[in-house]
């Protein structure tokens, strides 16, 4: 393979020049190639999901364990046909009410799919995003793309195109500006295969709206009973900025005082702490050094990631995290995730 990380990089601005950055990054598709897509989501790297060179030229740029499957994304429903098979009510019930949005589908698998794209599963995980312009260019290239979020291996995913910059310049030839993700967490991603839906990753949509289609829902828990996970990704640390993280939850009164504490210890040994909260812990915390997310769960997911890079920048040495149930379980994952890393 070429070696990708000494290409140089273009940025084409699709709010500006939509019709020349669709036809630029299906062109460049088609020939092979990986492309940076906008998703309401996250940032994609993105490429020819039939073509398995192209799909290994993604988890070379990312720096990605190879057996770490790929989601696929499409454009119109048409397109299912041509990736999974044997798909059930509950699929079909789930994709009428979600799709297009941040809700990725694990299904059988079709013959079409090469294993670099599903690390050798008998499944595949299927998508169809709500940003146009991603669609735009699905249906442009013709076929499915398989695309995991544009960050290196282990980063936060990236919510804007700067931020997958950082990530990917020099390793991909292009990436399409489309704005900042209004989602800001990666998509739920929701085992089909079994007999009742089963959450593997928890994201944009919630357990609650899966009951509400599907009457039932239940988590993952193969990991934590030590079984091989179902979601190979789900057992890597992921979403880890430089800064040590950790997370506080439970009596809002009780939190306080630990991480004002926790603040206070940590300010002593001049490790620069910062606090992360939303609007309404924001006064618990006056005077010290506070990152305030937003009051809405959406308005939490949708910062999330930019302000754990932002830390970075800053030169936050610890994250002391207010979280509340009101954020969500999307957050509350990425931020258990991201406080596994280990310690430098
Ligand atoms: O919102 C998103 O899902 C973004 C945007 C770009 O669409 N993509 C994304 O991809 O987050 P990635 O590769 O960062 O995460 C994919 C997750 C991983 O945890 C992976 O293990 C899981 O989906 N996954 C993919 N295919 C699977 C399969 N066949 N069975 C179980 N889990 C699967
Ligand atoms: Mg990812």
């Amino acid at each position: 393979m070429a070696d990708t990380h000494t290409l140089s990089t273009k940025t084409i601005f699709a709010l500006r020049d939509r019709e020349a950055a669709i036809a630029q990054a299906a062109k460049t598709i088609l020939e092979g190639g990986i492309v940076v897509i906008p998703t309401e989501t996250v940032y994609g790297l993105a490429a020819n999901a039939f073509n398995p060179a192209a799909v290994a030229a993604i988890f070379a740029a990312k720096g990605r364990p190879n057996d770490n499957p790929l989601i696929v994304h499409i454009s119109d429903t048409s397109m299912l046909s041509k990736v999974a098979v044997d798909i059930n009510d509950a699929a079909r019930a789930l994709m009428q009410a979600y799709w297009p949005g941040p809700l990725s589908l694990v299904l059988k698998k079709h013959p079409n799919i090469p294993n670099e794209v599903s690390a050798g599963l008998p499944t595949v995980a299927v998508r169809m995003p709500e940003n146009e312009i991603a669609r735009d260019i699905i249906a442009r290239s013709g076929v499915p793309l398989a695309a995991p979020s544009a960050n290196l291996s282990g980063k936060p995913s990236p919510t804007t195109a700067m931020h997958a910059f950082e990530d990917m310049g020099g390793r991909v030839p292009l990436i399409i500006d489309g704005g900042p993700c209004t989602t800001g967490v990666e998509s739920t991603v929701v085992d089909l295969t079994g007999a009742v839906p089963a959450i593997l990753r928890p994201g944009g949509i919630t357990p609650e709206m899966i009951k509400s289609v599907c009457g039932q829902v239940q988590f993952c828990a193969a990991a934590a009973q030590g079984q091989a996970p179902a979601s190979p990704g789900m057992k890597y640390r992921h979403y880890a900025p430089a800064a040590q993280v950790s997370l506080f939850s439970g009596n809002k009164k009780e939190v306080a005082k630990n991480i004002n504490t926790m603040y206070d210890i940590y300010n002593e040994k001049s490790l620069n702490p910062a606090i992360f909260c939303n609007t309404n812990c924001a006064a618990l915390y006056v005077g010290k050094n506070t990152v305030v997310l937003g009051s809405t769960a959406a308005q939490v997911q949708a910062s999330l990631f930019a302000e754990l890079r932002n830390a970075d920048a800053a030169g936050y040495g610890v994250i002391l995290f207010h979280y509340e149930d009101t954020m969500g379980l999307a957050v509350r994952n990425r931020i258990e995730k991201a406080a596994e890393k280990p310690r430098r």
